[in-house]
């Protein structure tokens, strides 16, 4: 069978790789794809954006293709599984309505109030000064979140009442004239992407990212620097209250709205120090860079789970299985990232980490004239799959060192909070 993935980052990269490992699976396309699957056996790019919804069409029904994978939230809050579906396209993603999930935060924060699922206590503003009075009045530390989808520039956790303040006319946003405020938590951020075919959901194992861009989770928020799975604090009894209390009834509650979701839902959720899950975000999609280190770990063909969604017979998929052990992943950066930074500098070392047993997702990366250089902020996700978890830190550094590009930046510390 041959896929057709949407999007072009690390996560995509990881999509087409584990795809490809399937017996069912002989060919897979990425549009528009990146250096790693323009380089990958078996893999095609198509210079496609992933807004080209008519392209992608005309792409699946030229080269055959029986299942397409959105990655990226964008063309999916865009309705590009509304227009597929309607040509009698397999595809694998929430609709429109469905993602708004994440692209609409007070939408979410709707369907949690209904669904009764544990999150942090908001309220929704219109208007700028309504907004800055309502601070004022419960104080800070406060988190300020711009409604709409800002490429993980929409969040500001404010730990003065000034900077809530100022944060209301940053955020306030443009498309929607929403922003949501709402209680800071505490506690440890896990993140738990489940699929489902809208009848049923599935979570797969957590995994827990590095936000910042900073040793010891400083300094600014970015896409993630680093990830692994499974996530040594949680615990089969947490996942189980995770399925109970937060993902069954969110499902629920999209049902009753006639949302017929088959795809990723990711539940970004807070362990607050009494144990408890509660929501931070709901994402409607596979996240990155966890992708990166839960698909390494998936033992079932990633297609077969894809497809059961897709054709809404998840329920009757057997149990998900798992290899043993654990995987972690360091991303490798443009310095200067997440704000300016170069591009079109030559990557070396590439073939030297895979051949000490890492695999190199790609993010922004692209091949120019037989060679592969950077071409985004997050260049690279190196990941280790190994017996535990300090074994798959220790292997992943190692390879981390064979890979050299100009300005190179990366976390030397992923893993930190369990690591020994
Ligand atoms: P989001 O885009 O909603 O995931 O927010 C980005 C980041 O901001 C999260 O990963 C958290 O680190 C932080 N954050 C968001 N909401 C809260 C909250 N209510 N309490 C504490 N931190 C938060
Ligand atoms: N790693 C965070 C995200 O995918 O949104």
């Amino acid at each position: 069978m041959k896929v057709l993935v949407v999007g072009s980052g690390g996560r995509e990269h990881a999509l087409a790789w584990t795809l490809l490992q399937s017996p069912n699976v002989g060919y897979v396309f990425c549009a528009p794809g990146n250096g790693g699957t323009a380089t990958m056996a078996n893999c095609q790019n198509l210079p496609l954006a992933v807004e080209d919804f008519a392209g992608i069409a005309n792409a699946v029904t030229e080269n055959q293709v029986a299942l397409v994978v959105v990655g990226p939230e964008v063309p999916l809050s865009l309705g590009i599984v509304d227009y597929l579906r309607k040509q009698n396209i397999a595809v694998f993603g929430p609709t429109k309505a469905g993602a708004q999930i994440e692209s609409s935060k007070s939408w979410a924060k709707e369907i949690m109030t209904q669904a009764n699922v544990p999150t942090a206590k908001s309220a929704t503003f219109t208007d700028a000064t309504a907004a800055q009075e309502y601070i004022r009045t419960v104080g800070a530390p406060i988190v300020i979140k711009a409604d709409g989808l800002a490429a993980g520039k929409g969040v500001i956790v404010a730990t003065t009442v000034n900077e809530a303040i100022a944060a209301v006319t940053k955020l306030l946003d443009g498309n929607s004239g929403k922003l949501v405020i709402e209680e800071f938590l505490t506690g440890s951020e896990v993140s738990v992407l489940a699929v489902t075919d809208g009848k049923t959901i599935r979570p797969l194992a957590p995994a827990q990212d590095h936000k910042r861009i900073g040793e010891g989770d400083t300094g600014n928020n970015t896409g993630g620097m680093g990830a692994y799975s499974p996530v040594p604090s949680v615990t089969d009894q947490l996942m189980t209250k995770i399925k109970q209390e937060i993902l069954q009834p969110t499902l629920e509650a999209l049902k009753q709205k006639n949302i017929d979701y088959r795809g990723v839902l990711y539940a970004g959720l807070m362990i607050t120090p009494t144990g408890e899950p509660k929501v931070i975000e709901f994402n409607c999609r596979f996240g990155d860079p966890e992708t990166q280190v839960v698909l390494p770990l998936l033992d079932t063909p990633l297609d077969e789970i894809l497809l059961a969604c897709v054709e809404q017979r998840l329920e009757q998929l057997p149990p998900i299985k798992w290899k043993a052990g654990s995987a972690v992943c360091v991303v490798a950066a443009s310095g200067g990232y997440p704000d300016v930074y170069e591009k079109g500098k030559a990557i070396a070392g590439i073939q030297e980490a895979i051949a000490q047993g890492a695999i190199v997702f790609h993010a922004g990366t692209k091949l120019s004239q037989e060679q592969i250089i950077t071409d985004g902020g997050r260049v690279l996700g190196i990941t280790a799959v190994a017996d535990d978890f300090n074994q798959a830190i220790a292997s992943v550094y190692d390879a981390v060192k064979s890979i050299q590009f100009e300005k190179m930046y990366y976390r030397r510390d992923i893993g930190h909070r369990y690591s020994q």
